[in-house]
């Protein structure tokens, strides 16, 4: 069996997203025909599953299954060592259905308080995790994990990123990846580090 993604290859990425299409194709570095969930009409599974790296397995799977194509999928988020590795794989539903991150980390600071670590006091650390799994219609999954170490900062600063960016300062530095600029956080990201590992796994 040949679990390898070769040149020119169709690849279903488990995401009703299609601005991701982009920004996948550019992290696999090279050529695939990629398609979205969305535009297979493939419905979205509950994830269900307690860690990134199963969510991800579960979406890649059901995609799989669904197109009977490989399929890509992720699971991401931000994980504080103070709060047991909360908000985790939770971290997209503690913005709410609006999405409201500067509620997502005012609740991230809140629960911080009430243990009595919100800032020089107590363990600020956090990582972010970026898991990638690949899945064959016929059976065979692989999957990679990529983090990203640092500590959490408060209030947010920075306007840049999306999600938890303004709160969180990589391992070595002094801004958050809010203050970044784009390709200064992608170069050490919790994402880029996974699709590294990705490519070095399936691609000759
Ligand atoms: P997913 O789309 O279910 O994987 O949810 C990922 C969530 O984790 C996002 O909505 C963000 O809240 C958070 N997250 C993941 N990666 C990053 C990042 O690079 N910066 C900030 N937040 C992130």
């Amino acid at each position: 069996m040949n679990l390898k993604l070769i040149k020119g290859m169709r690849i279903v990425a488990a995401t009703h997203n299609p601005g991701k299409v982009p920004e996948i194709a550019a992290l696999l570095g090279e050529d695939y025909e990629i398609l979205t969930a969305g535009q297979l009409n493939l419905p979205e599974p509950d994830e269900t599953e307690t860690t990134f790296v199963g969510n991800a397995m579960l979406k890649a799977r059901h995609a799989a299954e669904l197109s009977g194509e490989v399929s890509l999928a992720d699971d991401s988020g931000m994980s504080v060592t103070a709060l047991d590795g909360a908000p985790g794989i939770f971290s997209a539903r503690w913005a709410g259905p609006g999405k409201d991150f500067a509620m997502a980390m005012k609740k991230v600071e809140e629960r911080l308080e009430e243990i009595g670590a919100p800032n020089t006091a107590g363990d600020r650390s956090a990582w972010f995790t970026s898991a990638l799994a690949v899945a064959w219609p016929d059976g065979p999954c692989v999957v990679v994990e990529g983090i990203v170490k640092g500590e959490l900062v408060f209030p947010p600063r920075g306007d840049r990123g999306f999600g938890y960016d303004p709160i969180f300062i990589p391992e070595g530095g002094d801004r958050t990846f809010g203050e970044m600029d784009p390709a200064e956080k992608e170069a050490i990201s919790h994402r880029t580090r996974a699709f590294a590992k990705l490519r070095a796994a399936l691609i000759d």
